[in-house]
């Protein structure tokens, strides 16, 4: 009796981590804002329940009813205004799609699956997800501050729009040819009200080493899990203040060859035909 009782036990505590599994631990989901969330039902139906036996509902964490399948049938009595004409079900792969997700629709929901049976509706099967909603922010971009240049430094604002959740971290690149420096600014934040996605943007003093070489400019975004990446600004260039002196000459040299040649070349030849002119008339005398 021993060996019967320990497999009672281990089918026990084999239901109870299952239990736990497919209760307890939620699924996390990810969809972008204004797009479409699936929201999972993963039942393997291998009883082979018909769906006039069924009801399959969603809720979220308030337990208001997003969507039931009653019996085979759409019910939408039990339905919350605030998903009528939001959702449709996917009969393939017992999913839930929300469509035009906002940020407001993060956070838990749960699915359940009854069996109707003579006795009354029996819970079958149950799954948690979580939803966490994603907006890309636009591609970060720079503006000068002023048109006023100053040889020492540069005012730069950089600013991106409409993203979620709130960013970690923005800053400013500023490479030459050597080396590459950052400027972390204080990240202004600004949330809209109907939305809640947020529009950031810094603004920085950036010294500039030299004047004598080429500078790049970049503005880097930096967002927070579960969506962490990089985003870049175009560059954003500053050209070499002076063109080297050497150069300078160079344009002088060649243009007062490209005159003065021409010139001495000129007289050369006239002084030549003169002579010429001379010698002619010399021998002409002599001729004559
Ligand atoms: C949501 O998406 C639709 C097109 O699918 C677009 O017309 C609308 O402007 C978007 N709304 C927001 C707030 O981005
Ligand atoms: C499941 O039941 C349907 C009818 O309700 C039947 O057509 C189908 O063959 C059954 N499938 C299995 C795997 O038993
Ligand atoms: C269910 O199927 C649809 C396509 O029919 C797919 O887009 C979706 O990702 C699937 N969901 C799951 C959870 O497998
Ligand atoms: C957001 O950005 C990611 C990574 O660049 C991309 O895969 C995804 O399609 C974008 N989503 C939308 C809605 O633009
Ligand atoms: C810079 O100058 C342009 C036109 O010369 C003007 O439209 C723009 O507003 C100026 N920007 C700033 C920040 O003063
Ligand atoms: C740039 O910003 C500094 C302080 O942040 C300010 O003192 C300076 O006047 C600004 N320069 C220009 C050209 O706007
Ligand atoms: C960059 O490096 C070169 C040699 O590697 C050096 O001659 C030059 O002064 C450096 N420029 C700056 C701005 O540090
Ligand atoms: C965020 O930026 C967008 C696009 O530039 C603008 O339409 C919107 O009003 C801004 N929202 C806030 C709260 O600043
Ligand atoms: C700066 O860039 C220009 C064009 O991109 C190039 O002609 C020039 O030689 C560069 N100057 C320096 C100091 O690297």
């Amino acid at each position: 009796s021993s060996p019967s009782h320990l497999l009672f036990i281990s089918n026990i505590l084999f239901m109870c981590l299952k239990y736990l599994l497919t209760t307890t631990i939620p699924k996390n989901i990810q969809a972008y804002f204004n797009k479409t969330a699936h929201l999972p039902c993963p039942f393997t139906n291998s009883q082979n329940l018909s769906w006039s036996e069924l009801v399959v509902f969603w809720q979220n964490k308030e337990k208001l009813v997003l969507y039931e399948l009653y019996l085979g049938k759409e019910k939408s009595d039990n339905v919350n205004r605030k998903y009528m004409g939001r959702t449709s079900f996917d009969w393939e792969n017992w999913t839930l799609r929300l469509h035009n997700v906002q940020i407001k629709d993060k956070g838990s929901y749960q699915c359940f699956i009854q069996h109707k049976r003579p006795t009354g509706l029996v819970l079958i099967y149950q799954m948690s997800s979580d939803l966490s909603v994603l907006a890309n922010f636009s591609q970060p971009e720079i503006m000068p501050m002023s048109n006023k240049t100053e040889n020492l430094y540069i005012n730069l604002t950089c600013s991106s729009t409409q993203g979620y959740p709130k960013p970690k971290k923005m800053s400013f690149w500023l490479t030459t040819e050597n080396s590459t420096i950052e400027y972390d600014g204080v990240m202004q934040k600004s949330q809209d009200k109907v939305t809640e996605l947020y529009n950031v943007s810094i603004s920085s003093s950036l010294s500039l080493p030299d004047t004598t070489s080429n500078k790049t400019i970049l503005c880097v975004l930096e967002t927070e899990e579960p969506a962490k990446m990089r985003l870049f600004s175009s560059p954003f260039y500053i050209a070499s203040e002076d063109p080297p002196h050497q150069d300078n000459n160079v344009w002088i040299a060649a243009a007062l060859i490209s005159v003065f040649i021409p010139c001495v070349l000129l007289l050369l030849w006239r002084c030549k035909k003169k002579t010429q002119h001379g010698v002619s008339h010399q021998s002409g005398e002599s001729v004559l």
